[in-house]
């Protein structure tokens, strides 16, 4: 059975004073300090700004608590100014990031070409990408979902041999901050369409892929969602900032498990 993963996306939010008491409360909420841990059974990542990433990673050290970056350039080094290599996030011992989140997307000129080569660059330094894909309201309007969903997982597939080194997470861009879910239903269908490309490729070895689902995803869908098969987990954005909310999806998951 594949493992769940809840995985929190703070996006440009928190700074560096608010780690040690979030991580304080969630810990508590989910019972990090008591005996067995509850992350033998539920994965637990947060994807935090930069800026943070070293802090986190002390503060969470020895917890199983994973910290992951937002974003990472997809060349090793060299004249591009503000940007991140991964040797930089390797170096600090960052080995998890989120590639092609549609408001990169949307709003950084994020395309096709820029996550498969960010993904290259992630697998061939040992970092674990979390690759996110979606469809807008107007692609899923005119019925195109999974013309969408194809083009952007056929884009990465090339540079992936073995597809448990990634993590894919669905997140429909209408769902996303919009306070607008995804049915089960529908959050089930896209998964195992995306689920149904990659066992194309790569047969049984699909099966050990973890699908995240995205778009307001809180304390109170989780549950439903994480109940479909194709279903692996949530990337939780705005109900990942508050430590109570996102360590109830945690024990949702842990129900399940
Ligand atoms: P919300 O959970 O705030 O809708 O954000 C989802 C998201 O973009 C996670 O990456």
């Amino acid at each position: 059975m594949r493992k769940k993963l809840l995985a929190g996306n703070w996006k440009m939010n928190k700074g560096i004073k608010d780690l040690a008491p979030f991580f304080k409360d969630f810990g508590g909420e989910i019972g990090l300090s008591s005996g067995s841990s509850p992350l033998n059974k539920v994965d637990v990542l947060f994807a935090v700004p930069f800026l943070q990433l070293a802090e986190a990673r002390k503060i969470t050290a020895g917890t199983g608590i994973r910290i992951a970056a937002q974003n990472v350039h997809f060349e090793a080094s060299g004249a591009f100014t503000g940007e991140i290599s991964v040797s930089m996030l390797k170096e600090i011992g960052v080995d998890a990031t989120l590639i092609g989140h549609s408001e990169r997307r949307q709003y950084f000129g994020e395309t096709d070409t820029t996550v498969m080569k960010k993904v290259q660059m992630c697998l061939d330094n040992g970092v674990t990408p979390i690759i996110c894909i979606g469809e807008t309201k107007e692609e899923r309007q005119s019925g195109v979902t999974n013309e969408v969903l194809s083009r952007q997982v056929s884009a990465v597939l090339e540079v992936i041999a073995h597809p448990e080194q990634v993590i894919f997470a669905y997140e429909p861009v209408w769902a996303i901050g919009t306070g607008l879910t995804a049915t089960n239903e529908q959050a089930q269908e896209a998964h195992a369409f995306i689920r149904s490309l990659l066992t194309k490729k790569y047969q049984d070895e699909a099966q050990k892929v973890q699908i995240l689902y995205g778009g307001s995803a809180n304390p109170a869908n989780i549950d439903g969602l994480l109940q479909q098969p194709d279903i692996d987990g949530g990337l939780v954005g705005g109900a990942s900032l508050k430590p109570a909310d996102f360590a109830t999806m945690v024990k949702a998951a842990l129900k399940l498990s």
